[in-house]
């Protein structure tokens, strides 16, 4: 790897007073010149008490969508645009009314991997760390729709006992991990845990041992007693789990596993996107304030 390519970004990160952030499943190298690398809830914590004036999201748009809407005043990067989550698009804001007409006194649960639109009419976000907590504070009196993973719905709701309606969205990356892939490493690696996130279909839960955020399995791994621990999520998290704990063996429950959206972000274009100032991300302010209030009640619990 160019160190002048390491040199220039780091020169310019400081010039900028910038924050480099990184998604758990972003490329290695990438992890490695991030200030801070975490799940989709810790990002936006970050995100939202960092005092730098230019957070460089390495991620995909609904993080770096996250992040301006917690933190306005600052100019956030996501390097490259293109880089989306399709089960984020897979519902709309519009679509999103016309689901809330059918329930009326709905409550809407939103998983944080949607468009700032969609958030901007539900009442409450949730990440995969928190959609159990987020679902039991629901009122018990009223019905609640989940938007829009069904998956991460369907584990929130036999999690807490909730009835909800569930939008169809979910995870292409996730839906590549199957049962008989679990099965096949048990049987390779006798005793070795199976830890999946909650994307992954009732089927693949309900083979592995525990369903966890990206940032729930780091922190298991940190005091995993085994030799060997089976993660059935985007490969990208081996990375940081390997630096971190090396005592243990870590093998994907299937290759498979690989989010083409959060590789889009290279060296090159986090260095391009800090230099050209873009791209951007703007929200219209009457969107980011409904946005917020979702959002902020997530943090608040
Ligand atoms: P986490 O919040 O668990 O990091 O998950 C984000 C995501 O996009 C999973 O596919
Ligand atoms: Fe979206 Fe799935 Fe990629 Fe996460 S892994 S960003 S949910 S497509």
């Amino acid at each position: 790897m160019s160190k002048s390519l390491l040199e220039q970004i780091a020169k310019l990160k400081e010039e900028l007073n910038a924050i480099i952030l990184a998604h758990n499943y972003q490329r290695a190298e990438v992890q490695d010149i991030a200030d801070y690398t975490g799940d989709s809830l810790e990002l936006s914590r970050k995100a939202a008490g960092t005092d730098a004036e230019v957070i460089v999201f390495c991620g995909v748009h609904f993080m770096a969508e996250t992040a301006k809407i917690l933190s306005p005043q600052k100019t956030v990067l996501l390097p490259d645009e293109e880089a989306g989550c399709p089960m984020a698009d897979m519902i709309t804001a519009d679509q999103l009314e016309q689901e809330k007409a059918k329930y009326p006194g709905v409550q809407v649960v939103c998983y944080v991997n949607s468009s700032a639109a969609v958030k901007a009419g539900s009442d409450i976000c949730c990440t995969s760390a928190n959609a159990v907590q987020v679902v039991e504070a629901m009122d018990r009196d009223r019905p609640i729709l989940f938007v829009p993973d069904q998956y991460l719905g369907h584990y929130a709701m036999r999690k807490t006992g909730r009835e909800m309606h569930l939008w169809p969205g979910y995870c292409p990356t996730h839906m590549k991990i199957g049962v008989d892939d679990v099965n096949r490493q048990r049987a390779r690696y006798p005793g070795a845990k199976v830890l999946v996130h909650p994307e992954c279909r009732p089927d693949v839960i309900d083979a592995a041992d525990e369903a966890l955020s990206t940032g729930g399995i780091i922190r298991y791994a940190q005091s995993y007693q085994g030799s060997t621990l089976i993660v059935g999520t985007e490969t990208g998290i081996l990375h940081r789990l390997r630096q971190e704990n090396p005592a243990v063996k870590y093998v994907p429950v299937t290759e498979r596993g690989v989010c083409p959206n959060m590789k889009c972000i290279t060296l090159e274009k986090v260095l391009w996107s800090m230099q050209e100032m873009e791209p951007n991300i703007e929200i219209p302010e009457e969107v980011r304030q409904r946005a917020l209030a979702a959002v902020e009640r997530m943090l608040e619990l």
